[in-house]
């Protein structure tokens, strides 16, 4: 089950569903015809809203979310319609939350480009991402691509996957008041924020495969392992600047605790540990550190094994996702599973 013989046919598996994910999901917000008022032709705040959404989606982004359930269920000759409405449901859920996080953290690029808000201003952009949130939550619920009783559960999954990822969204702002973060605290908040929405990819194929509790449970942990590691992936990306987003060393520029940084701080205490600790505080407190410090805080975590211990702890999951996807999937999807976990911590796409 290693990546090589796996690889070459995970790409050509997954192509069709990045290729039209962006129209699907574009299609689950739009309201249907019955709820039109008659001779309404352009229901007041439509255009500009679904706008501002275009303009979400067509900013890009690897598409993960929006892949991972109909890659599965294809694999196990599953529902793959089906599979393709809820994958792109996750990934309208995905861009909302963005576009909310981006004003939480006062972010002006993503992807490359401006952020939602920094367009359209913060009031419209948190419309947006309400949009984004509920439409694919209505999406998945009416959608006839769905047997009919697969839709309340697989909307049921999407809604709860939103609230806990709210959840961890709160959890996350709510660490930067900490005066002295754990690693323990953050490895939490990560599982939080990022591990619902793949778990709700994996256990919305298991769903789709009416695959039964015990494959489920194993594809709720998966989505964890996954979310977290993918978690700890973009702290590291962030540390080597390769984000789209500036420098290096953003997520510390912002105050934000990351994996790669507490472990350094935890393994390697001493005089430049206390001062990037007193860097996170006064960058909280509306001091932002200069250019040189970050700089120089990127290169010390880097230097005394944080970005090493990171890329080993990615290593370790990937091993420890080979168990779970052979619980959650039968052997041709398991492959699958695998190939994607290894997709998804992998540093360079
Ligand atoms: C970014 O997720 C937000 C996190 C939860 C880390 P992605 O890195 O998957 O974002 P896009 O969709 O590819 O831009
Ligand atoms: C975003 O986390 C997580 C969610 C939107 C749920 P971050 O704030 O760490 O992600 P980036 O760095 O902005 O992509
Ligand atoms: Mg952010
Ligand atoms: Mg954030
Ligand atoms: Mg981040």
């Amino acid at each position: 089950m290693s990546a090589p013989h796996s690889q070459p046919h995970l790409e050509t598996l997954i192509a069709p569903f990045m290729a039209d994910c962006e129209e699907l999901a574009l299609s689950l917000l739009v309201l249907p015809q019955p709820h039109v008022p008659a001779g309404v032709t352009r229901p007041a705040g439509q255009e500009l809203l679904t706008a501002m959404c275009r303009d979400q989606l067509a900013s890009g982004g690897k598409r993960l979310r929006a892949l991972l359930t109909p890659a599965l269920v294809a694999a196990a000759n599953g529902p793959v319609e089906a599979a393709r409405v809820f994958g792109a449901g996750v990934e309208l859920i995905h861009n909302g939350t963005l576009v909310h996080d981006d004003i939480q953290d006062g972010d002006t690029l993503r992807r490359g480009r401006p952020t939602l808000w920094t367009q359209f201003g913060v009031a419209q952009g948190i419309n947006a991402g309400d949009a984004l949130l509920m439409g694919a939550v209505a999406g998945v619920l009416r959608s006839d691509a769905i047997e009919l009783d697969l839709r309340a559960t697989l909307g049921a999954l999407l809604a709860e996957a939103l609230c806990e990822t709210i959840r961890g969204q709160v959890a996350d702002l709510a660490l930067r008041d900490l005066p002295q973060p754990s690693l323990q605290d953050v490895e939490s908040v990560h599982l939080a924020k990022t591990g619902p929405l793949f778990s709700a990819c994996f256990v919305g194929a298991v769903r789709l495969l009416r695959r039964g509790p015990v494959a489920e449970k194993a594809a709720f942990e998966l989505g964890r392992e996954i979310g977290l590691a993918f978690q700890i992936r973009d702290d590291l990306l962030d540390l080597l600047g390769t984000k789209g987003r500036g420098d290096a060393g953003a997520d510390l520029r912002e105050g934000k605790p990351t994996w790669p940084v507490l472990v350094a701080l935890r393994d390697v205490p001493g005089p430049e540990a206390d001062g990037i600790r007193a860097l996170l505080r006064q960058a909280t407190q509306g001091s932002p550190p200069s250019d040189a410090d970050v700089a120089q805080a990127v290169a010390w975590v880097r230097a005394v094994g944080g970005e090493a211990t990171a890329r080993a702890h990615l290593a370790a999951t990937l091993a420890r996702a080979e168990a779970a996807a052979g619980e959650a999937f039968a052997p041709d999807a398991a492959v699958v599973a695998l190939a994607l976990c290894e997709r998804l911590a992998r540093l360079d796409g």
